[in-house]
This record gives C-alpha cells, sequence and structure tokens, in this order.
C-alpha cells in the first residue's frame, strides 16, 4: 500500500512529478540543463508575481536549512545587528546560523507555538539599534502562521530590512512581496511546492545581491550560485534530478491555479482533519484563524500515546508527525501538503475514527 505523508515535507508526489524525476539523464553542464534551470528560475519568481528587474531566484542544492544559511550568510553585511523573532525551533535555528557565521543578534523570545509580541517589536525597531529581523512565516513546530504582513510593514516603518524563512509557506501562503523591507526568503522545493527534496531556493532583492559584503561559505555562496546561474552556468553539481520535478511541479501548480489555489485545497483538507479530531473529542494546539494552511498540531488524545498512534496510523497508509522537543509527549502534527486526493482524505478520515476510538475503548475496558 502506498503510504501517504502527512509530515511536513517531503511530501507525497503527483505521478507526474514522480516521473518526470527520473525521465531523462542530464549533464549540468549541457544547454538542456541551464534551459531548465532558467525556466524553473522564471516559473519561480512568477508564482508571486516578482519583477525580475528587481528580484532574483537562486536555486541551492540542499534543503530549507541550506537556502537559509546561504540567505543569512551571503545577505547581511559585517555591521548587521539582527533581531530574530523567535516562537518555534525553526525561529531558534535562524539564531543559530546568526551565531555561526558570527552575525550579531538579538532574540525576541515569545514561548514555542505563542504569538510574537507585535508591540514589543515596534519598541525594538523603534529604539534604532537593529538594521534586520529574521522571522519565520510559518513556524511548524506548532503550525502557528506568523503575521510577515505586519511584521513586514513595521520593518518598513522604521527602515529595517527583513528576511523571512518561508520553507514551509512558500507556494500556498501570502507573502508580502511588496513590502520595501522585504529583502529575501528562503524556502524549499519538497513542501508547498510538491517537488523532491535536495533542492532549496532563494528569492531576494538584486540589490541586495550587490552589496559588497566578504563571503562567509564557498558552497551557500548566494551570490555565486546567483552570477553563474545568470549566466547559465552552475558553480557546482546542482540535484539535477530534482530541477526536473520541481519544473513539473510548478507547472502542476500553475495549472491548478497557483498559490491561492493550492492554499484554498490546503485549507479544505485541514478542516477536515480538524473536523474527524474535533469528533473525536481532540483538541487542536491553536486555533484554525491562527494555524497555517499546511499544518495543523493537535493535542495528544488521553490514554493514546505518541507511538501508538503514529503506528496505528502507519498501518493504515497515513504518517503523521511528532512534536518537536517538550512538545512530543504533547501535541501530534498533520500536515496536509502534497498530493492528497479527496479518496485519501476519506481513508484518513475513517483511519483517525479506528484508532483514535478504538484506543478510547479500550481505555474504558
Ligand atoms: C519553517 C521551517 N524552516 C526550516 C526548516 C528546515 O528545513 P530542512 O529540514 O529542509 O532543512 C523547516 C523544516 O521543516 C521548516 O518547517
Amino acid at each position: 500500500m502506498r503510504s501517504i505523508l502527512l509530515n511536513p515535507g517531503p511530501v507525497s508526489l503527483s505521478e507526474g512529478v514522480r516521473r518526470a524525476v527520473t525521465q531523462v539523464d542530464l549533464c549540468h553542464r549541457e544547454p538542456e540543463f541551464f534551459k531548465l534551470q532558467d525556466k524553473v528560475i522564471r516559473d519561480l519568481l512568477d508564482i508571486y508575481q516578482c519583477d525580475p528587474e528587481q528580484w532574483a531566484a537562486v536555486l541551492i542544492g540542499g534543503s530549507g536549512t541550506s537556502a537559509l544559511e546561504a540567505m543569512m550568510a551571503s545577505l547581511l553585511p559585517r555591521e548587521t545587528s539582527l533581531l530574530v523573532l523567535e516562537n518555534g525551533v525553526y525561529g531558534e535555528r535562524l539564531s543559530r546560523i546568526a551565531g555561526i557565521h558570527g552575525i550579531r543578534h538579538q532574540a525576541l523570545e515569545a514561548g514555542w507555538g505563542a504569538a510574537i509580541d507585535l508591540d514589543a517589536l515596534a519598541v525594538l525597531l523603534a529604539s534604532g539599534s537593529y538594521t534586520h529581523v529574521a522571522a519565520v512565516h510559518h513556524e511548524t513546530t506548532t503550525g502557528r502562521l506568523n503575521p510577515v504582513d505586519d511584521i513586514a510593514s513595521l520593518c518598513t516603518q522604521h527602515g529595517v530590512q527583513l528576511l523571512l524563512d518561508t520553507v514551509s509557506s512558500f507556494g500556498a501562503e501570502s507573502i508580502p512581496f511588496e513590502q520595501p523591507s522585504l529583502q529575501a526568503i528562503a524556502a524549499t522545493a519538497n513542501k508547498c511546492l510538491h517537488g523532491i527534496p535536495g533542492l532549496a531556493m532563494v528569492l531576494c532583492r538584486r540589490d541586495a545581491l550587490k552589496l559588497d559584503i566578504e563571503p562567509r561559505t564557498l558552497s551557500l555562496h548566494l551570490q555565486g550560485w546567483a552570477e553563474q546561474q545568470a549566466r547559465q552556468s552552475t558553480p557546482f553539481t546542482p540535484a539535477v534530478n530534482a530541477v526536473l520535478g520541481l519544473a513539473q511541479a510548478l507547472k502542476e501548480l500553475h495549472k491548478q491555479g497557483g498559490w491561492k489555489a493550492r492554499r484554498s485545497r490546503y485549507r479544505h483538507l485541514a478542516a477536515q482533519v480538524a473536523e474527524t479530531c474535533q469528533d473525536l473529542g481532540v483538541e487542536q494546539w491553536l486555533p484554525a484563524a491562527e494555524s497555517s494552511c499546511a499544518l495543523r498540531s493537535y493535542h495528544l488524545p488521553a490514554g493514546l500515546g505518541y507511538d501508538d498512534l503514529h503506528d496505528g496510523l502507519k498501518q493504515q497508509g497515513f504518517i503523521i508527525y511528532a512534536g518537536q522537543g517538550e512538545l512530543a509527549t504533547k501535541l501530534f502534527r498533520i500536515s496536509t501538503m502534497g498530493e492528497i486526493g479527496d479518496y485519501d482524505m476519506a481513508r484518513l478520515v475513517q483511519a483517525l475514527q479506528m484508532v483514535i476510538s478504538g484506543s478510547k475503548r479500550n481505555d474504558y475496558a
């Protein structure tokens, strides 16, 4: 039986993407590959109608973290004073990346899953102590969607530049590219875009790429990748098959109506999971209005540990995801990214009913 992946990436692939990945053997120094690379770059910019005169899309070999590290290590000048907004694992990771690359930074911390305090952010930005803010859009730790519109407009108001981790939101949530403060976002092929792992990307303002910043890294040097990709080349061996997969995935995204249609689809699927859980007495960790379209967290049902829930659902062909750190014993996560059809969803509803209500019967026995 084919397993449906309900973890937040890698996602279940469409047949088209699965075929595209192995459709042809390509040498990465031949014109056929560079044509494909150009097309993927154009299509990435097209998702949010980013003006190619102002914005560059840069493909990076690696995972989402590679794109984050490339973005931060390459675009933050030595004199940067960075404020990192933390409310989960991935906000904390931004701080770790800053620390590793010697970037002066401080954090505005909220608890995991808590909302970012926008009033406190406004006060900190008004103090004039920061040149840049780094934030996570969809904090996948809990499914919280951070208010990047508000964050970007506060940054614009105070002349501070913004870098965003949109690893689990790019392609399915609204991103404020029109805000002058927004300098760059980092994303990956294998989440809302429905490609395969191994390929990540940074979309950044062309002006940001022109800054004279001493490289802190070789293989994640954004300017190096950007410069060579702009002249139909590549600095290192790229993730050729992942680029083939992403080209097809982007074609499918466009055909399905773009990021807004994908958001609607994800929301529809997430609501069905939430309703089923609610009927079974399983509460959501966060209100739907504060959650991303792509993933929601749920309290573990009384009397059912994560491993039993996971294994019961796995037997039915569904892979769910555990909470991280201290949340491991408290919540579970269900992502509705990827190729998930109505039939899969109907089966998931049945599987949840069987595993959760079965456990309740055992609990009462
Ligand atoms: C918001 C966010 N940022 C960063 C990452 C790290 O991505 P990767 O595991 O591909 O390096 C993830 C992974 O789930 C994520 O959800």
